[in-house]
């Protein structure tokens, strides 16, 4: 099963992921971590990549779907939780000629909801936990639950940056519900205001 997340910057993607994937052992692929993952290495392309992502910048189609390609082929079998992909019509329309997608789920927030949470989150960058200041915060003020490493927070969760980065998802990403309501997909729209749980509770009924 092939599924994708969509919602604006803070809308739960990634932690709704993580618990699709304790829950149904999918493969969670973040188009958003395997760019930060290159942009750490150091590489040419990995530098180039950092700054446009610190910018609130939208990756190039080419550069992101070239790993995507890389993914899907690797991870197929087991099923795949789109996290971050497609953001454009364009990558939709790359997804759909090397994937099939059975569900899109809509994750809803508001913009001011968005920027409250992205401000006060932090992650692990080992095991990519993620916390939250204000509503989940690690039990040890500063450090992972799980593997005791510094947690910290993102270039591109500054303000200036977040708000960039939601003008875009409005402008290009939400287009792209409409483009797999045409192609019969089946759209599962959340309400992602509530509680993390509650919100998973309605995932896991609407998915079946
Ligand atoms: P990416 O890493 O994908 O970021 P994003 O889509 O902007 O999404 P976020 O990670 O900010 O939010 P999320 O919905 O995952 O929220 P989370 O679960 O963490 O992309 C980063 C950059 O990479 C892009 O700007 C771009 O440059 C590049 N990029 C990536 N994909 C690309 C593509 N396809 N094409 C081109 N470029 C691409 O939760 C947020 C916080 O809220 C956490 O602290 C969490 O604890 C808290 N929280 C979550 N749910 C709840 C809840 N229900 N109640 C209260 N708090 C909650």
């Amino acid at each position: 099963m092939n599924i994708i997340l969509i919602g604006a910057q803070g809308s739960g993607k990634g932690t709704q992921a993580q618990k699709l994937v304790e829950k149904y052992h999918l493969k969670h692929f973040s188009t958003g971590d395997a760019l930060r993952a290159e942009a750490a290495s150091g590489s040419p392309l990995g530098l180039k990549v950092k700054a446009i992502m610190e910018a609130g910048e939208l990756v190039s189609a080419e550069i992101v779907n070239e790993i995507v390609k890389n993914a899907v082929e690797k991870h197929q079998e087991q099923g795949i939780i789109f996290d971050g992909y497609p953001r454009t019509l364009e990558q939709a329309a790359f997804l759909e000629s090397v994937a099939e997608i059975d569900a899109v789920v809509e994750i809803e927030i508001t913009d001011d909801e968005a920027v409250k949470r992205i401000s006060s989150r932090y992650s692990c960058p080992k095991c990519k936990a993620v916390y939250n200041t204000q509503t989940k915060p690690p039990k040890k003020v500063g450090v992972c639950d799980n593997d005791g490493e510094a947690i910290v927070q993102r270039e591109d969760d500054k303000e200036a940056a977040v708000r960039k980065r939601l003008s875009d998802y409005h402008a290009q990403t939400e287009p792209i519900i409409d483009y797999y309501e045409d192609n019969e997909v089946s759209i599962y729209r959340i309400d992602g205001q509530r509680p993390v749980d509650e919100v998973f509770e309605e995932l896991c009924e609407s998915l079946g």
